[in-house]
């Protein structure tokens, strides 16, 4: 008789069925216009919305608000499909659901989430998180946008930068600082609506991957916003910003995921059907070594985004297993779209193949949600903090 690990690698049949759908979407409402919607920067308006019908949009919300109640396993598994086709979709969807959503539910109030959740996690309106400022990206506390308390209300100054979905969202999560003096525990959270008087939507950003994800700039003006719009207590700001960004790590590692995994399904077809020297090139030993490094480097990615949800799942701490699932998941993404292009030769090279627009896709998520720098200096604080002994 065996030891009972406890360790199961097998999904459910609702976990199944949950990819199977993913998948299913992906290949037949993504796939057709994503290299069109990648040329031409268009953001995938209707796709997101048909996202939102199949409760896509607030997946770990409760039903009560909107959403469909499902665990963090099924959400990074549906990430994963929409990510092997279109890294656009996938990153408006984990924005949405891990940043946005998962903030209202764990911190809002009872009426912000009436009032806000059950649209958002619906897929009715989409949402936005906006932390980072000209001068403010990976050393997230020094934010310059000010809420000066006004005693009923907030008065919001400032600018935020790169923010997804930052033209087609309707409602906004915007960090701004209220009292300075106290650095990090003076920091606030604000719900902010689109269309309020002094809020403009900025530049868009013409960018090298995620083409058709709508990233902008947004200029805040003397904008007024009611006390009841503050998530938390007076300065819980920051910290509402780091813990819904451990959540938001494990989705943009599942995007990684599924963007190295769409890369390699890509490869493993084109070198069955693609003949050289008298063979497919999946004979030759050249591609066979690649194909084995790039499944490898894969799974060994996915049990680490996998595992990261679990911990989620569980009530366990994940800030560790978020930010290695993110650190590593990302770097596969980066190394196996460049190994997919070079497995196609001239053909990767162009968009019709599509290895080059993951290739692409891939670097941002070294970048967003924390730089893979940054990861790596939360999972160091982190094992400082064990006792080995
Ligand atoms: N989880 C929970 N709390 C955390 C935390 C984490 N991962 N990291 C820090 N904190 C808490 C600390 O415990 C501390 O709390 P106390 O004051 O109560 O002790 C507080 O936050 C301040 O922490 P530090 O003193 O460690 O702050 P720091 O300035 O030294 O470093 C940092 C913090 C980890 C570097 C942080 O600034 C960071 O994560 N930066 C990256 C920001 C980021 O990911 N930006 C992404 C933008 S959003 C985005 O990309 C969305 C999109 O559009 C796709």
């Amino acid at each position: 008789m065996g030891i009972d690990t406890g360790i199961d690698f097998r999904l459910s049949e609702e976990h199944k069925s949950i990819r199977d759908a993913a998948r299913d979407f992906a290949q037949t409402v993504l796939l057709p216009g994503v290299i069109e919607r990648d040329i031409e920067c268009r953001f995938p308006a209707e796709e997101v919305r048909k996202l939102g019908e199949l409760g896509f949009m607030g997946m770990m919300v409760d039903p009560q608000y909107g959403g469909s109640g499902l665990d963090t396993l099924s959400y990074v598994l549906a990430i994963e499909e929409i990510a092997k086709v279109d890294a656009s979709a996938a990153v408006v969807m984990s924005v949405n659901n891990s940043l946005v959503c998962y903030g209202l539910d764990k911190y809002g109030t009872e009426a912000q989430k009436e009032k806000y959740l059950k649209p958002l996690a619906s897929g009715e309106k989409i949402g936005a998180f906006c932390l980072s400022e000209p001068e403010a990206g990976s050393d997230a506390t020094s934010q310059r946008t000010t809420a000066e308390d006004q005693s009923d209300h907030y008065l919001v100054n400032g600018i935020k930068n790169w923010i997804t979905n930052g033209g087609s969202a309707g409602i906004y999560l915007v960090i701004a600082q209220t009292h300075p003096e106290l650095k990090h525990k003076g920091i606030n959270v604000l719900i902010v609506e689109k269309g309020q008087k002094g809020f403009e939507i900025g530049r868009k950003e013409d960018k090298m991957g995620i083409r058709a994800s709508d990233t902008h700039s947004l200029n805040f003006n003397d904008v007024t916003v009611p006390k009841e719009n503050r998530i938390g207590e007076d300065g819980f700001g920051f910290k509402f910003a780091m813990s819904t960004l451990n959540g938001g790590r494990i989705g943009i590692a599942a995007q990684a995921l599924g963007i190295a995994a769409g890369a390699f399904e890509l490869s493993v077809k084109y070198a069955r059907e693609r003949k050289a020297f008298g063979k497919p090139i999946a004979e030759h030993q050249a591609i066979q070594f690649k194909l084995a490094d790039m499944k490898t480097r894969i799974d060994a990615a996915r049990w680490l985004v996998y595992k990261a949800a679990w911990d989620k799942d569980q009530g366990q701490s994940y800030v560790e297993s978020a930010a290695m699932a993110k650190l590593y998941a990302s770097e596969v993404a980066m190394w196996v779209t460049t190994e997919a292009v070079q497995i196609h030769g001239g053909y990767g090279y162009v968009r019709e193949y599509h290895v080059e627009r993951m290739m692409r896709d891939a670097k941002i998520t070294q970048i967003y949600e924390g730089t893979s720098e940054i990861q790596k200096l939360v999972i160091a604080r982190e094992i400082l903090k064990y006792n080995f002994l």
